[in-house]
């Protein structure tokens, strides 16, 4: 295959690229997040490549908007990881893709000079070992800098790279975007947030971040007030679908269907449900559609009401984002302790909200004793977000 035009484009490095075995080995799926974008990067711009040589479809035939690609296309590649292994792994799922693409070990620095966006994909608590290289700072000057890592914010990154009031590096600094991919991008149906900036990223930046996580699924842009609930929403949502699909295979395997045929039917259907609210059904005239009088559908959805199924759900959701602010929150202040810090994320589990005040944690629950000990200030029961102003 010859090289799209687009090989002549932007270089897009990833550090932290990865020989991670988030999924067992026989899988055809990406292990890695670096591996899945790199993945829909490559795989967008082959198709992009593929439709300049045929003749243009009829407008009737496209049911999504296209999105407006930036100027300037990634089309050279770097992946960076600490093992050997890494390189092997990384030209397997994406050399058959044809682009330009490195791979190195141990030489961030380097991969980062070669780049014109860098993706920062390494597990979340290796961030300064990679960021704190020799020569990183000036590897990054003006690029512009994408970390995909979960609960490190754009601030954390930044005050890391300059610290305090570091005039000698204005001018020099790199552009810091956060997004938060969520681990359907392995299927490229990631949903992904991205941060929005202050001051605001370019249009052409913009435009870039926006390209290459569409590339893996949809995106939407959101302040940094909103990650809490986003991380709630988009990062344990999967869980929650999750289980409610497990839950409608159970019920149907109880009245006599083999599990294989349940699960695969129940994905299907949950998937058939979101293609039509994405392609703008409200789920409330869904549901009426399909709830004919005195019949099945009606009676199935009386007994979730009874079970207060719709309400448990939302209090997940809530009680996620809650867990979010929480850990964010201590995590910041235990730094700004400059105390070593702890994972202490398994000591929120046990918090609990009341329905009546979504924002009183429990008296007795680590977050409230910690509260007490004087790390936070108090919890007003109308404060939306209780820990923020910390
Ligand atoms: N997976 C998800 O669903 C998901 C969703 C949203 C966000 N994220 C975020 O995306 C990031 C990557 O996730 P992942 O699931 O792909 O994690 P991962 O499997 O741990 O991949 C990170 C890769 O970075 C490598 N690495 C570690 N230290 C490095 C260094 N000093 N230099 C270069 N490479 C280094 C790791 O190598 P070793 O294996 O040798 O450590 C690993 O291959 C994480 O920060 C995560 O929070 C993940």
């Amino acid at each position: 295959m010859s090289l799209p035009p687009e090989s002549q484009g932007l270089t897009l490095t990833v550090l932290g690229c990865g020989t991670s075995p988030i999924l067992p080995s026989s899988t055809p799926l990406p292990r890695t997040m670096g591996i899945a974008i790199l993945g829909g990067v490559m795989s967008t711009l082959a198709s992009h490549h593929m439709r300049s040589h045929l003749p243009s479809p009829s407008p009737s035939g496209t049911s999504t908007p296209a999105l407006e690609p930036p100027e300037r296309l990634p089309g050279k590649f770097v992946a960076c990881d600490s093992r050997r292994e890494a390189e092997k792994q990384v030209k397997s799922a994406l050399g058959h893709y044809n682009f330009p693409l490195t791979t190195l070990t141990n030489q961030n620095v380097t991969g980062a000079r070669k780049a014109d966006v860098v993706l920062l994909a390494c597990k979340p608590q290796g961030f300064k070992d990679i960021l704190g290289e020799e020569g990183m700072r000036e590897a990054l000057a003006g690029k512009l800098l994408v970390s995909i890592l979960a609960g490190v914010t754009a601030s954390q990154i930044e005050g890391f790279l300059y610290p305090g009031e570091d005039t000698s590096v204005e001018g020099k600094r790199c552009r810091v975007v956060r997004v938060m991919p969520n681990t359907a991008s392995f299927v490229r149906e990631s949903m992904s947030v991205i941060q929005t900036c202050t001051p605001p990223l370019s249009d052409t930046h913009l435009r870039l971040v926006t390209w290459i996580f569409s590339s893996i699924g949809r995106t939407v842009s959101l302040p940094a007030s909103a990650m809490d609930a986003s991380t709630a929403l988009c990062g344990s949502g999967p869980a929650f679908f999750a289980l409610m699909l497990e839950a409608v295979a159970d019920g149907a395997v109880a009245m006599g269907l083999p599990r294989a045929e349940a699960q695969m039917m129940a994905a299907q259907t949950m998937r058939g449900t979101t293609g039509l609210v994405l392609n703008g059904e409200h789920p409330a005239m869904l549901r009426d559609k399909v709830s004919t009088p005195g019949g099945c559908t009606i009676g199935g959805l009386l007994v979730l009401e009874e079970g207060t199924v719709r309400g448990t759900i939302a209090k997940a959701v809530r009680e996620a984002t809650v867990v979010a602010n929480i850990k964010d929150s201590l995590k910041m202040w235990l730094e700004s302790c400059a105390y070593p810090v702890p994972d202490l994320s398994h000591r929120y589990y046990n918090t609990h909200i009341s329905l009546s005040n979504p924002w009183d944690v429990h008296p007795v629950s680590p977050a409230r004793q910690v509260q007490q000990e004087g790390a936070f200030q108090p919890l007003t029961h109308n404060s939306p977000t209780p820990l923020s102003n910390l």
